[in-house]
């Protein structure tokens, strides 16, 4: 563990602006003492859609000093804003594997937040938290593994509210498609809803978020955003979340339900064409009739208020000053340096899936490259042509919908290789259609064709080629299997390479079937940085070292029963076997496995040691185990690997997955040097959810755990008894 990372886990880098609640409440409680019942309804209640200048704003207390709180997207950036970074999507994140670099983009987030005057800022993402392949936002959060979902989450949360503004984890939960999103109920027993679901939700209180957001759908029959059990029992009992759960835009139902549950802020505080207000004035006569107890509305308050406090924002905090509906201008660029941090993880979370003959990296030193697609150039009708990104042309960088930013600039594919060879002999040879003889032509006529292609998806308010939201297929789009099959028909002879832009898993059995398709890049969504840091990587400048956050199947079949779901019931019967999980428990192949990925160099496991703690630690989050191991850079070149712990319950445990990750970390290692990976399991890594004692429980046996470099990638195992 560097220093650097030591100091984190001791909360000592960073956290220094950030008060501990104690001490944020008891602000909170005496300025509370001093409000009118009227002011703290305007605090819990937003002023409407578009009536303020971000996405969600409420009234100003300024007897109290507090201004009107600025709500505002999202997870990979600043929505609605200009002069701002369009960073890599959460699941392209998650595919780095890497907690520091994660933590950094968390800062660098937060400081363009709190610049632009944001007190609140909508991400990171946890739910959707993956489950249907085509789930139309599962590209906003990390990855659907739980346990690696809840650490970048943490890391996010710590890094972004580091530079002072408020986190906002998003959304509990069972919001795992778009299409009836506001009236299906996802139904899932209890332990899968605390060893899945809640998971992430977990992570983030631990990280001390400020406040989450109800999400639209409901759980178990009763809308998310009026649910007692999982605002008030869950949430706020049983995890000791002590920030403050506002509503998803127009997910709330009721006035007196939604209060006396646990909801304590109403947004945008009017539906969108400024009707139907559930609070507001309402909630004030509630209060004064004694039907919501003013003690829920000074708990309410305190909350929301107690965040602001914690996170130091009253004092010396930037005004807003851009407006999000006049196309986001007014405010400062607040860039700063992060194109750095965007191409970064950009770079590091390419995955390079396929390489043989290492036909990569590319050498700069003549002949010629043909970049072919669409999807390698910027939306030829501009840059932020549609609205939330709701279009798919172009090089894809995020999905759309709410979770989007506008592109400030943007670095597309053709440019970024364009740059790179540019003062080489290396000739490009371009055709930036989805034209398939164009594509022909110019495969037949360069050494080495580059082919893209990618495959989008959304928010349910805007439908793209068909697909409302969630993706109507795993198939690339713009019949991207018919392109490569004429690229490598035109090429034939000559190695291709695919690279791949997706929100998520893709089908690739019909490019895989091309022999001359030698190599496939999956660059996800890469933000502004997509050239270059893809570049980066083609040509050898740096190793690849993402690794898959998600499973990719040979078939849909593989995924089993897991679909968009057509009635109003989600009755969640796969249970805990999603992703890998489920591969695991019906001994399916996939042709790419959760967690791999290839590196132009080579690593050596070896040395793996197991300290199991010497008495039961007390506490959920207290340490059972530390596991290590040395990794070698045996390869040519430097790179970076990241390794993986699952573990598997003793057979005392109930029916659970044959494997699950509870450890992961990224050692960055020149040629010939060792590291150490380190993995430290907590209790509640070790536990499973016993429904009948509503406890954690650590099945007594022994554990048994592998170490490797993927979920099938098997390079060490070992065991502790408990
Ligand atoms: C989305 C949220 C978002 C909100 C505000 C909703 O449609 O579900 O994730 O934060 O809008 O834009």
């Amino acid at each position: 563990m560097s220093r650097f990372l030591a100091l984190l886990a001791l909360g000592v880098v960073g956290d220094a602006a950030v008060l501990d609640w104690t001490t944020a409440y008891a602000k909170a409680s005496s300025a509370l003492a001093s409000l009118t019942v009227e002011e703290k309804v305007g605090i819990v209640t937003g002023i409407g859609w578009t009536k303020g200048p971000c996405v969600g704003n409420t009234s100003p207390v300024p007897k109290i000093g507090l201004p009107s709180l600025c709500l505002q997207d999202g997870p990979l950036g600043i929505r609605f804003a200009q002069g701002i970074t369009a960073f890599p999507a959460g699941i392209h994140a998650g595919a780095t594997w890497d907690k520091d670099l994660v933590y950094q983009r968390g800062v660098a987030l937060g400081e363009e937040s709190k610049a632009l005057g944001i007190h609140i800022q909508l991400g990171p993402v946890g739910g959707a938290l993956g489950k249907i392949p085509e789930g139309g936002r599962i590209w906003e959060g990390f990855t659907n593994d739980p346990y690696m979902s809840g650490q970048m989450m943490q890391q996010t949360i710590k890094g972004m509210q580091s530079a002072g503004v408020q986190a906002c984890a998003k959304h509990p939960i069972g919001n795992e498609q778009e299409k009836n999103r506001e009236t299906i109920s996802s139904n899932m027993d209890d332990r899968t809803l605390h060893e899945l679901y809640m998971w992430p939700f977990a992570d983030s209180v631990l990280a001390d978020v400020a406040s989450m957001m109800c999400s639209y759908n409901k759980v178990n029959g009763t809308w998310a955003c009026e649910n007692d059990k999982l605002m008030n029992l869950l949430l706020k009992d049983d995890l000791d979340f002590k920030g403050f759960i506002m509503s998803d835009w127009n997910a709330q139902h009721s006035s007196v339900q939604a209060a006396i549950t646990g909801l304590d802020m109403s947004m945008p505080g009017t539906d969108y064409n400024g009707g139907s207000i559930f609070w507001g004035p309402t909630l004030v006569e509630l209060v004064k009739n004694g039907t919501v107890p003013s003690t829920r509305l000074d708990d309410m308050v305190k909350r929301i208020i107690g965040g602001w406090y914690k996170l130091q924002q009253d004092t010396n905090y930037p005004t807003v000053t851009f407006n999000s509906w006049t196309g986001g201008t007014g405010g400062p660029n607040v860039q700063g340096s992060h194109s750095q941090i965007a191409r970064q993880v950009a770079r590091d979370g390419i995955v390079l899936l396929k390489n043989d003959n290492k036909i990569l990296p590319l050498k700069p030193n003549g002949g010629s490259i043909a970049v072919i697609g669409s999807d390698a150039v910027t939306n030829p009708d501009g840059l932020n042509a549609c609205k939330d990104k709701g279009c798919n042309n172009g090089t894809l960088t995020m999905g759309w919908g709410s979770g989007s930013v506008e592109l400030p600039y943007l670095i597309d594919p053709l440019t970024g290789i364009r740059n790179r060879v540019s003062g080489s002999a290396t000739n490009v040879i371009t055709s930036t259609t989805d034209d398939k003889n164009a594509a022909a032509g110019a495969a037949a006529a360069a050494a080495t064709p580059i082919v893209f292609v990618n495959s989008n998806s959304g928010e349910a308010y805007i439908t793209v080629e068909g697909n409302a939201g969630d993706r109507i297929n795993l198939d690339p789009y713009h019949d991207g299997n018919g392109l490569v099959g004429a690229v490598a028909a035109a090429a034939a002879g000559k190695p291709v390479i695919v690279v791949i832009h997706s929100v998520g898993p893709m089908l690739l059995e019909s490019i895989l079937s091309h022999p001359n398709v030698q190599a496939v890049v999956w660059a996800g969504l890469p933000g502004q940085e997509s050239g270059s840091s893809l570049a980066d990587v083609l040509f050898g400048d740096i190793s690849p070292s993402g690794k898959l956050p998600f499973t990719i199947g040979k078939s849909r079949a593989d995924y089993g029963d897991v679909g968009i779901e057509n009635s109003l019931v989600d009755s969640y019967e796969e249970g805990l076997y999603i992703d890998y999980k489920h591969f695991d428990k019906m001994g399916i192949t996939p042709r790419y496995e959760f967690g791999y990925g290839l590196s132009y160099t080579s690593f050596q496991y070896s040395a793996l040691s197991v300290q199991p703690a010497t008495s039961m630690p007390v506490g959920l989050y207290d340490t059972i185990a530390v596991v290590t191991c040395t990794i070698t850079n045996v390869g040519p070149v430097a790179g970076a690997e990241a390794a993986q712990l699952y573990l598997s319950l003793p057979p005392s445990a109930p029916d659970s997955p044959v494997q699950q990750l509870r450890g992961f970390d990224k050692v960055k290692l020149a040629p010939g040097q060792a590291g150490t990976a380190t993995f430290i399991l907590r209790k509640k890594d070790a536990s499973y959810w016993d429904v009948a004692r509503q406890q954690w429980i650590i099945p007594p046996g022994e554990y048994r755990f592998v170490v490797g470099a993927s979920s099938r990638d098997r390079k060490l195992a070992g065991g502790f008894v408990v």
